[in-house]
């Protein structure tokens, strides 16, 4: 089976890439199931309920959240509902949601995991420790487990790569919105990204307008980051093919679309 993920969707633009793209990319891939990191889809930070089900309206089975997860404040009054939300799933012990979910396909389920680094990031709990209790919630319903792993450092995201190799279908990393180019397959059948980049603004610095960011570095001064309202646009996300039976991946390939990169159906 194909799984589909679709890296950091950074506000408006973002989500235009995705109401554009991702019908054409399901009609030219036929992904069994496709993900979507929405943690900055609402302005940059955080969601909203109504973009969360427009998603799936859109196609997507699961929506994956990160560091931003709690800067829309109504997202309180939804996640616990929301079965195809995952937030990561070593924040603090009683934290609103949950880290783990099932998506039924008509082949096999697919179990969906999000969690975050801590290099860099808030001290939240271990999430090598967490993963593998997680594994083991999952393999008990199905081989087929695809991990989030929103961090910062490059060298935790290699270590948790290499720690799962063999256990996991598919660890792709996500948050510092540029994609990287290390798309393989590790020797134990896991599929890796370091990081599948963002969907947003094509001219920003990670999604933001550059103003602003060269700004904050030319003056050290505290400047107010926004998500560029109009200029062009990208999508990043990866592709892997899985066999159900052994949960092992087959191949893997990233997706850019971009002017630089432009779509062929
Ligand atoms: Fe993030």
């Amino acid at each position: 089976m194909k799984i589909m993920f679709i890296g950091d969707v950074v506000g408006s633009p973002g989500r235009d890439m995705v109401e554009e793209y991702l019908p054409k990319l399901k009609q030219k891939y036929q992904p069994t199931v496709t993900i979507i990191n929405g943690e900055n889809a609402a302005a940059g930070k955080g969601i909203t309920e109504k973009i969360y089900r427009r998603f799936l309206e859109c196609g997507a089975q699961a929506v994956t959240l990160g560091n931003h997860a709690w800067d829309k404040k109504e997202i309180f009054d939804f996640i616990d509902e929301a079965e195809y939300m995952v937030r990561p799933a070593n924040f603090p012990e009683g934290t609103p949601g949950k880290g783990l979910t099932f998506i039924k396909t008509p082949k096999a389920e697919v179990a969906v995991i999000n969690l975050q680094g801590r290099t860099f990031l808030t001290p939240n709990d271990d999430p090598f420790r967490k993963i593998d209790e997680l594994i083991k919630v999952a393999k008990k319903r199905t081989p087929i487990v695809f991990l989030d792993f929103h961090a910062e450092a490059t060298s935790e995201k290699q270590a948790m790569g290499w720690y799962v190799d063999g256990r996991l279908s598919v660890n792709v990393g996500t948050h510092t919105h540029v994609q990287t180019s290390d798309d393989r397959i590790l020797p134990g059948g896991t599929a890796y990204i370091t990081d599948v980049g963002m969907t947003g603004p094509y001219d920003g610095i990670l999604g933001m307008e550059r103003e602003a960011v060269m700004k904050r570095f030319l003056t050290n001064l505290p400047v107010r980051f926004e998500v560029p309202k109009s200029g062009r646009t990208q999508l990043s996300g990866v592709l892997v093919d899985v066999d159900e039976q052994t949960g092992k991946a087959k191949s893997v390939k990233r997706i850019q679309i971009n002017d630089d990169h432009p779509f062929f159906s």
